[in-house]
Order: C-alpha cells, then sequence, then structure tokens
C-alpha cells in the first residue's frame, strides 16, 4: 500500500478532525421489512464525512446509492467501506465453518471463500467478517460453529485458504473481498463456554493455541483483524495494546486495519475500564483499534481526550492513513461502483451450487455405521423423520448472510432425488404416532435430529449441549418401531446423545450443511460417493469432560485404572466418545509404518516422512491422513500429541497409496519458559493415522542433535 501514500497524505492534509474521526467510524445500516436500508439520517452522516465504512447494509442497489452520497455528494468524496458477515457463502451457501473443516481441504475452503467473494461483491461488499480464528474445544459455546474446530494448525491452514479466497493476490479486483481475521484472541475460552464471559489462559496457550492462526492470517496478507468482546486477564481485547499494537502490529508486522467488534468500543464502560465514552475512545485508539464500529464512541469521545491530551493526533492520523490505504488497496478510489454494478455472469449460482454440494458432501462425518450404509439403490421404502427433515431454512445454520431457504434442499427433497424409485414417507415428529406409522411403514428411517439455526452461533451458548428432549422421545418411538435407523444430525457441536448412538445403526454428523444439504445426504446415503469427512474436534461422552481435547498435556499421574490416585473421573472416562479426526468411510484402511528419510536431524535440516495406506475394503474412498508429532522430554511440557500436517488421498479398492510429508525441524519447535520459541535436541516421535486415537498410530522417531 506504499505506493499510495502521496494520495493519502493529500487527502490528509485536506481532512478536518470531523473527516477523520468520520473515517473511523463504522455505521450499521437500518432495517425495514424489505431487509436493510439506509435511512435518510444516516445517509446526511455520510454526505456530511461523518461515517467511513457501513455494517450490514444489502443489495447492490442501496449500496450504490448509499456510494454515490459519499463519492458524489460529500465534500472529500471518500469512498465507503461495505461490510458484512460472509463467513460460509453469501447467497449461496456453504457449509459452516466447522462443517467445511471436516474436510480437512484447504483447496476447497478457498474455493468457497472464492465464490463467496463473487456473489458479496456483487452486491457491492468489499469487506467480510471471516476468517473466525477462534480454536475452540468448549462445545457449550455456541460460537463453536464458526470455527476450524480444536486445532492451531488446521486453523492456521483455514485461515490461509480463506485469506487468499476471499482475497486473491489483488485485493483491487471487483470481485475480490478484504478479510477479517477474528476474534482476536482466545475468545473461544470464554469462562464454563458462556458467550461474552471473561477468559483467562496463560501465556504458553496464547503463544500455542491462540496466536498461530492470527500469524499465518498476517503472513497470508489478512486485510483486517478484528479484537474479541471478551476480555483475557482483566485486560479487554479491545482496549489491549500489548497485545493489538505490541503482538499484532511490531511483532507480527500487520499493518491492517483492526476493526473494533460491534459496539465493543462502548462496553469498554460496562468492562468496568472506562469512565465514559471519551475515556473508552481513548483506550480504544491507542491500544490500536482503527474503527469503531457502529457505537458511536470516536466521534464522541475522541475530540475530548484529544483535548485533555490522552490521545495524539498522530495516532489518529496513522489510524485514517490505515483505513485510507485499505480503500485504496481495494480500488475503491478509482471504482467507487465497481463492486455492484454488474450483475453475476451467467451460470455462476449453478457452478457455486455444484461447489455447496462437493463441500457438503465432504464435510459429512459418518460416526458410525454397523453395516446399514450405503443404503442399497433398490431400497423400496424409506421413512424421513424428524423436525429437520423438511427444514431447508434450517440448512443454512447462523451467519447466513443472503441465503434464501426456498433456495435450500431439504434432506426429504434429497433422499427424494437419490432414491427416485422408492416409496418415500415423511413424518415431522410433531405426531409421534405418525412418525411410528411412517417408521413401520418402511425399510429404512432417516431420523433428521438436532439444532435449529436459533440454537447455534453467537449468544447462543447452551450448558447441557444434548439433542433436544422432544427429538429424544421421538427417536426412541422410532426405535421401536425395529427398523434399521440412519440419525443424521444437524448442529453446530458435538452434541452429547449416548442414548442415540446406542441404539442407532448409523449416526452422521451434518453440522449445518448449507444450500444443498439434501443433495449431499442423498449422494452419499446411496454410495454414490463414499464419505471422507473427518472430526476437526473432539466430540465429548459426557458433557462434564468439557474442554476435552487431543492436545492435552501429560500429568504426573497419568490416568491408571489400577491406581485411585491418577488422573481420571470417578464416573466417567477420560476419553471422548469419538476422538480428533474420527470418521468412517465405506472402506477401510491398513496404515504401514512411517519411514522417515533421516535418523538424526540438525536445525534447518528438512525430513521427509513416508507412510503406506491400503485401502482394504470394497470401495474407491478418500482417506484423510494425519501426521502428529510427540516430543517426550524438553524443558517444557510438550502436548501427547502435536498435529504437523494432513492430507487426503483417493484411493482405489486394493489399491496401496505411499504418502509422503515434508517437515522441518521447525516443526519440532515451540515456546520455551521464556515464550521464545526454540528447537531443543533429543528424539522425537513421528505418528501417522486415521485420527488422534492413539492406539490406532503407528510411528518411528528420529533424533534432533545439536550443531556442534
Ligand atoms: C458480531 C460478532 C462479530 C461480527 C460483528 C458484525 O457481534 O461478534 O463476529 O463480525 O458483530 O456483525
Amino acid at each position: 500500500m506504499t505506493e499510495d501514500a502521496p494520495r493519502i497524505e493529500a487527502l490528509l492534509q485536506a481532512m478536518t478532525l470531523e473527516d477523520k474521526l468520520g473515517q473511523l467510524t463504522m455505521i450499521r445500516a437500518d432495517f425495514d421489512a424489505a431487509g436493510s436500508t439506509l435511512l435518510a439520517p444516516k445517509l446526511a452522516e455520510i454526505t456530511a464525512g461523518h461515517a467511513g465504512s457501513v455494517l450490514d447494509l444489502r443489495g447492490a442497489t442501496a449500496l450504490i446509492a448509499a456510494q454515490k452520497a459519499a463519492v458524489e455528494n460529500s465534500r472529500l468524496k471518500i469512498p465507503l467501506l461495505f461490510t458484512l458477515d460472509v463467513l460460509h457463502g453469501y447467497r449461496t451457501i456453504f457449509p459452516v465453518p466447522l462443517g467445511e473443516a471436516a474436510a480437512f481441504d484447504p483447496d476447497l475452503w478457498e474455493r468457497t471463500a472464492r465464490a463467496a467473494s463473487v456473489e458479496a461483491a456483487a452486491d457491492g461488499i468489499a469487506l467480510t467478517y471471516a476468517p473466525m480464528l477462534d480454536v475452540a474445544r468448549d462445545p457449550r459455546w455456541g460460537r463453536i460453529v464458526e470455527s476450524a474446530g480444536e486445532d492451531a494448525f488446521v486453523t492456521a491452514r483455514f485461515a490461509e485458504a480463506k485469506v487468499e479466497g476471499f482475497q486473491t493476490d489483488d485485493l483491487s479486483r471487483s470481485d475480490a473481498l478484504a478479510a477479517t481475521a477474528k476474534h482476536f484472541a482466545g475468545y473461544a475460552a470464554v469462562n464454563a463456554g458462556r458467550e461474552y464471559a471473561s477468559a483467562d489462559f496463560s501465556q504458553r496457550t496464547f503463544e500455542e493455541v491462540y496466536l498461530p492462526p492470527f500469524a499465518a492470517s498476517v503472513n497470508a496478507g489478512v486485510a483486517a483483524i478484528m479484537p474479541a468482546f471478551i476480555e483475557m486477564a482483566g485486560v479487554p481485547l479491545t482496549a489491549h495494546r500489548a497485545l493489538l499494537t505490541g503482538v499484532l502490529r511490531e511483532r507480527l508486522g500487520f499493518d491492517g486495519v483492526l476493526i473494533s467488534d460491534f459496539f465493543a468500543v462502548a462496553e469498554l464502560i460496562k468492562h468496568g475500564v472506562a469512565a465514559d465514552a471519551a475515556e473508552a475512545a481513548a483506550l480504544a485508539l491507542n491500544a490500536g483499534v482503527d474503527i469503531d464500529m457502529a457505537s458511536g464512541t470516536y466521534t464522541d469521545g475522541l475530540p475530548e481526550v484529544l483535548a485533555r491530551g490522552l490521545v495524539r493526533i498522530e495516532t489518529i492520523d496513522a489510524a485514517v492513513r490505515r483505513v485510507l490505504a485499505l480503500k485504496l488497496a481495494l480500488g475503491l478510489f478509482d471504482k467507487p461502483y465497481a463492486r455492484g454494478e454488474h450483475a453475476l455472469a451467467p451460470g455462476t449460482i449453478d457452478a457455486h451450487r455444484a461447489l455447496a454440494r462437493e463441500a457438503a458432501r465432504k464435510s459429512i462425518v459418518l460416526l458410525q455405521n454397523n453395516g446399514v450404509l450405503p443404503l442399497s439403490a433398490q431400497t423400496g421404502r424409506l421413512a424421513v423423520i424428524g423436525p429437520l427433515a423438511d427444514a431447508p431454512g434450517e440448512m443454512l445454520g447462523p451467519w447466513r448472510a443472503a441465503g434464501e431457504a426456498s433456495e435450500a434442499v431439504s434432506f426429504l427433497e434429497g433422499v427424494k432425488a437419490a432414491f427416485p424409485h422408492a416409496v418415500v414417507f415423511h413424518a415431522s415428529g410433531a405426531d409421534i404416532a405418525a412418525a411410528l406409522e411412517a417408521a413401520r411403514s418402511a425399510d429404512a428411517v432417516i431420523l433428521c435430529i438436532g439444532e435449529t439455526a436459533n440454537m447455534s452461533g453467537e449468544a447462543n451458548s447452551r450448558a447441557r449441549p444434548v439433542v433436544p428432549d422432544a427429538q429424544r422421545a421421538l427417536a426412541e418411538a422410532v426405535f421401536g418401531a425395529g427398523k434399521p435407523v440412519v440419525a443424521v444430525l444437524t448442529s453446530g457441536r458435538p452434541l452429547i446423545a449416548p442414548w442415540l448412538f446406542e441404539k442407532a445403526d448409523a449416526v452422521i454428523a451434518a453440522w449445518f450443511l448449507g444450500s444443498e444439504a439434501g443433495n449431499a445426504l442423498g449422494d452419499i446415503l446411496g454410495g454414490a460417493v463414499s464419505l471422507s469427512g473427518k472430526l476437526p474436534l473432539s466430540w465429548p461422552l459426557d458433557a462434564g469432560q468439557i474442554p476435552i481435547f487431543y492436545g492435552e498435556r501429560p500429568t504426573g499421574r497419568p490416568a491408571d485404572p489400577e491406581n485411585h490416585d491418577t488422573s481420571k473421573y470417578i464416573d466417567v472416562p477420560n476419553e471422548p466418545l469419538f476422538p480428533f479426526g474420527h470418521g468412517l468411510t465405506y472402506t477401510r484402511f491398513d496404515y504401514g509404518e512411517p519411514r522417515a528419510s533421516a535418523e538424526t536431524l540438525k536445525p534447518g535440516e528438512c525430513l521427509t516422512v513416508e507412510v503406506d495406506i491400503t485401502n482394504i475394503g470394497g470401495m474407491a474412498a478418500e482417506e484423510i491422513v494425519y501426521l502428529f508429532i510427540r516430543d517426550p522430554l524438553a524443558s517444557v511440557t510438550r502436548p501427547f500429541l502435536e498435529l504437523k500436517a494432513f492430507t487426503k488421498i483417493k484411493t482405489l479398492p486394493g489399491e496401496r497409496a505411499t504418502v509422503r510429508f515434508a517437515l522441518t525441524t521447525a516443526d519440532f519447535s515451540f515456546p520455551d519458559a521464556d515464550a521464545v520459541r526454540r528447537i531443543e535436541p533429543g528424539e522425537i516421535e513421528i505418528l501417522t493415522g486415521p485420527s488422534a486415537d492413539a492406539a490406532l498410530l503407528t510411528r518411528c522417531r528420529v533424533r534432533v542433535v545439536t550443531v556442534d
């Protein structure tokens, strides 16, 4: 952005304090029955130069009109930045991020972000509040649905793919969106999984878990970052200068824009660290926040604290420079209407629907299957039962942008399309007798239960992340019909339902699969494609195990069933119901022992690890393969397992594939006791396998030696 410096400086010279604060102020659209709009007072604010960006305005006509108010009617003619949460699609809705993470497919992650950008930019949007990079290990927290799961390495790869997909390598393209990495940092660690609660975690957890995805997004060139609503160990992230300026800007070199979360600047008063708007504005600006989202605190408070000497005009100017630089990089000055002035090219939506179907298929995780799946193509009678059977709108999940229920394919529709010769019975389950009748009439039951979209996402923490009790009653009745039952769990989180897993013949984690949910389910039920999705997080057996994740650290008293005084519960096992990486296919795989290209390594050297994987079943299938390391002895405790690579292979029945991973000794580095990342000499275990289930991992060892 430096080549734009002269244009920025010339503008800055022409700006009054009011103009500058306008660029640091984001207003929110008004809403009426028809959707979002900007009423006259807000259009007047824009013309007066009192707003530099807009949240939640949708529809090309409305955005073009608002842009004209800025570009043609305001004094300095600075274009507006239109922003929206485009997390998993704009009009074509893809699986929610937690579901898409289950595909372990960076290429797919990038392609869906690209498609979403094309659709959103065509409606005038220039910035999205995505990817959400909170590493999440607490299914009670509703926003786990927006995450890429429990692992920092996966979330970092997700960050890179999404930033590239949204932004491309040319942010000025009329179909590019500025990406916003959020919510920095550690929001998923809210106390007891309760939304907006405090978080308090160690420097080590910050360095090892919460920071790496944001560092990956900065390295990928992310345009913006959003601090989290919450406070961390006594300091609200919106006012956290050490993290926003010290870590993001000074340590990582982030030179983009920091956008507060919604009303978060004003909420510093409720956090109890600011007496009034002026103090809140000073805290946020001095911490490094450039744009005040929707609270008006910068406009209200900064003039006073500037006069009181609590903030410097240079700080305000630096923030304005970053905002103007982003607008220049987006091409908004030269082509303010490029986003919104052209309709989508013919065939775009069809292509995106096909991508949504592919993404949904790859996101489905088969948790258990006693052989009932895939269903025979000759299946004559099917019952599709449950409140989520014919619920196309629910398939879109939370944060559905411009997604329309009318354009989504329900599970019922998908099953009918996949089994055109079958008689398909449907019962919503509201009338259990009718549902039982449908089950009795069928050869097999597709039981569609789980969460509705409004039970997941922001402000939807659940102390009991279970299948709703009414659905359990329905399921128990359906089990009583004595027919094979395939349970399809729609949810934004792992659900605790041991009773379901005990009785269902197959259970599918369907997350919120998006616009093509029904067709994707139909594709995999009939075996048209084998499943490949795997869990991006641990699936608890009991809510009492939460937070539960594979990357735990050793204890001085490791669990020992023969020794009472060891790390375990007396009422529940330590292990999750299903581990990170669990997911069945319609075939089986045999893993060989990994082979390392060297037995010893000096710091800076590279290593290749090969492992042979054989498809020993009867169907072609894809397999996601993981490589973990274990550092058993170091200057600080190291996790039982650390994921360092994953890949996906396609195999035919009987085929043996050799997977190759490339590592360097940097992959063995970790923050030492002083949070300085280092490589230590010693033995490192290399483990490969289908999941984080230690019993399924094969291993070899390498030794890192010091350089004399
Ligand atoms: C919300 C969310 C944030 C979102 C923003 C704008 O409250 O916390 O993720 O981007 O407000 O909608």
